[in-house]
């Protein structure tokens, strides 16, 4: 019988459009699953969405549709995404599922009669405006915001908590005898890090909104999002259900790999651990935490512009120049960068010009000096032969190597070292002469039998990355399936070779300067149709509320704990100055500010922002590109606006 082997992908939020750090993660497990597959393995990959939760709600509340219909539509979106392209999964799990919903309100009722979760009071602080709860330690002196610096308020709630410390001491001992449970190496130090630290017992449940799965004793919780998500994985698979096949057959069968962020490390690394010895599952997975792909300025975020979609990709090139860069560029343990200038130089050195050519330049070859057919002639062996064969031994024993500790990248620059060297081998051998004379013709098929042998080497270890190039170098090649598997990578298996008679480049090389600048241009994200901001409407008596006055900046200087904030000091006429706080230090120097008449509503309730107070605030009006504050020229400091 066929091992097992079980891979999943995080399950994505539907929060926005999945962008190419989304899709890494995806098509790495797609991947993996195909290299198993190709290896004997019976696989079963599994993805989904993570649909609870309250940032949900709201950005369902702000679209003005009901929370489902919301995430339906992104589900759907997505698998459409993922069918484009042409992931492998096995199934798509959605927590809005009753499937999913039957096996959490289960498990929860479990870890509670067990006493594994018990009531309590949740102390946290909410920031209104970034509707962010935190815990006292995260926020800034005086108890302000750490994102936006504005006040918080304490909140107390009653919420279910988990007993993650009675399981501290387990935890730490099952990631010492299992020493590669977590991988790359450095990630599995801050988990050991972070738990010798003492881990705190975690909030499970909240009151505060319904869009969750109710906690079936007490349904005015919901089961707060980790327990309910990190489920999916057994969820998918019956657990718990009389339907459970599954989950016997893959969660404990021989191998399970979760592949997640390095920004969900902790999650998976500790809850997920500590809730399955909870249950009495097995731990039988390993847990990889990849690396971010960043924007030249950053980091990509679902509501942040500045990002690149898999869709700008396949509009303009095709699916395994997508899936090549993605799995080539982000390095084992570390992040990666997107930028133009290395997607259009990936595709044109690697795929145009190392692969491309080297299949080009051999079937020419074959087609000009053998009519096309050629056979191994075991006889004519050289010392570049016997090294060419080496390398090929070498780059599969590697490649096998990498592809098991998920070192991706390594892989396939295993397989370019191949076709590197055997376009040096082509220097080398310098057919073209060797045609000049007729007593070197067994020399010369010799030659080009290593080449087309190679080349269905490196046809097989690609199979799991490029799609659509591999079978296209098959049937250039025209190498039956029988010697497309695994087990026929043997220098050798394959006698003869009858090739097509018209090479078709596998990939066009790009202009550079054009596609780069095409690129650019869609990652800026030129104006598209906003949608209108629909606000809620007010009567006059609300606008009278505002007191505005024209107020004149006689200072101004940068926070002294902010770079955003800039603290002017503001005449609003009859000898009142005023101290306000704004965030527009990234649109203007303190210096030009001076002199500046400007709008100031007068009577917002003072706050302290990063610990300065601000008595006020300044008018500004701003688009994509720019931010401007409202200046006025003929009126006086103090004079009223209406
Ligand atoms: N819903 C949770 C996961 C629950 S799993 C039980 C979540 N969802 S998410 O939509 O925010 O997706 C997070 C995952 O997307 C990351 O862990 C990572 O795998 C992937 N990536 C998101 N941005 C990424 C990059 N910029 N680069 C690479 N991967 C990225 O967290």
């Amino acid at each position: 019988m066929s091992k097992t082997y079980y891979v999943t992908t995080p399950i994505y939020y539907p929060s926005g459009k999945l962008h190419i750090g989304n899709t890494y993660t995806t098509v790495l497990c797609d991947t993996l699953k195909r290299y198993k597959a190709l290896r004997g393995y019976d696989t079963f990959y599994l993805t989904g969405m993570d649909e609870h939760g309250k940032k949900i709600e709201t950005v369902a509340n702000d679209r003005n549709i009901a929370p489902i219909d919301h995430v339906t539509e992104i589900a759907e979106e997505t698998r459409a995404l993922w069918d484009k392209l042409r992931i492998s999964y096995d199934d798509f799990i959605r927590t809005t599922e009753k499937r999913h919903k039957t096996v959490v309100q289960k498990i929860f009722e479990q870890l509670l009669e067990q006493g594994d979760i018990y009531l309590g009071t949740y102390k946290g602080y909410y920031c209104m405006p970034c509707e962010s709860f935190y815990t006292e330690t995260q926020l800034d002196e005086n108890n302000t915001c750490p994102d936006c610096g504005r006040e918080t308020s304490q909140l107390e709630e009653e919420s279910y908590f988990f007993k993650l410390s009675k399981y501290q001491k387990r935890l730490l001992q099952f990631i010492e005898n299992n020493p590669d449970f977590i991988t790359p190496e450095t990630r599995k130090n801050e988990v050991v890090a972070f738990i010798k630290q003492g881990l705190n017992d975690l909030s499970v449940s909240r009151t505060t909104f319904d869009w969750g799965i109710k906690v079936v004793s007490n349904p005015k919780h919901v089961v707060y999002v980790w327990i309910d998500a990190l489920s999916n994985y057994i969820s998918a698979l019956g657990y718990g259900t009389d339907q459970n096949q599954l989950f016997t057959k893959y969660w404990e069968g021989d191998e399970v790999v979760h592949v997640v962020g390095k920004d969900i490390l902790r999650f998976h690394a500790i809850y997920w651990p500590i809730m399955l010895m909870a249950l009495d599952i097995p731990i039988n997975f390993k847990l990889h935490a990849h690396g971010f792909y960043m924007m030249k300025d950053g980091k990509m975020s679902k509501s942040k512009g500045g990002v690149i979609y898999p869709d700008t990709i396949l509009k303009y090139y095709g699916l395994d120049e997508l899936r090549y860069f993605l799995l080539r560029e982000l390095p084992y343990g570390s992040d990666g960068v997107f930028t133009p200038e290395t997607f259009v130089e990936r595709i044109n050195f690697d795929l145009a010009n190392d692969f491309g050519n080297l299949l080009n330049r051999t079937l020419s070859m074959i087609n000009k000096y053998f009519d096309g057919y050629i056979e191994l002639n075991e006889e004519a062996e050289t010392d570049f032969d016997k090294d060419l064969q080496q390398t090929i031994k070498d780059v599969i024993a590697n490649y096998k190597e990498n592809m098991n500790t998920l070192k991706i990248s390594q892989a396939l620059q295993e397989v370019w070292r191949l076709i590197s060297r055997s376009n040096k081998y082509i220097d080398e051998t310098m057919p073209w002469v060797l045609a000049k004379d007729e007593a070197k013709k067994n020399e010369l098929e010799n030659v080009l039998y290593h080449l087309v042998e190679s080349l269905r080497h490196i046809g097989i270890l690609l199979r799991p990355f490029l799609l659509e190039a591999t079978p296209a170098l098959f049937q250039q090649l025209a190498v039956e399936d029988q010697f497309t598997t695994w087990e026929s990578m043997q220098f050798g298996d394959k006698k003869s070779y009858h090739v097509v008679k018209k090479p078709v480049p596998l990939f066009p090389r790009l202009d550079v300067e054009e596609e780069v600048n095409r690129l650019k241009e869609d990652i800026s994200g030129k104006p598209k149709e906003e949608p209108v901001e629909e606000t809620p409407e007010i009567t006059i008596e609300d606008f009278v509320k505002l007191d505005i006055v024209i107020g004149q900046i006689t200072e101004c200087k940068t926070h002294p704990d902010a770079d955003k904030l800039l603290v002017s000091q503001v005449n609003i006429g009859r000898g009142e100055t005023r101290q306000i706080v704004s965030g527009i230090a990234k649109h203007y120097k303190p210096e030009e500010l001076i002199g500046k008449k400007v709008l100031v509503i007068k009577n917002l309730k003072p706050v302290k922002l990063r610990g300065v107070l601000s008595s006020g605030m300044l008018l500004a009006g701003s688009n994509k590109e720019t931010l401007e504050v409202i200046t006025s020229e003929k009126l006086n400091p103090g004079d009223i606006v209406k």
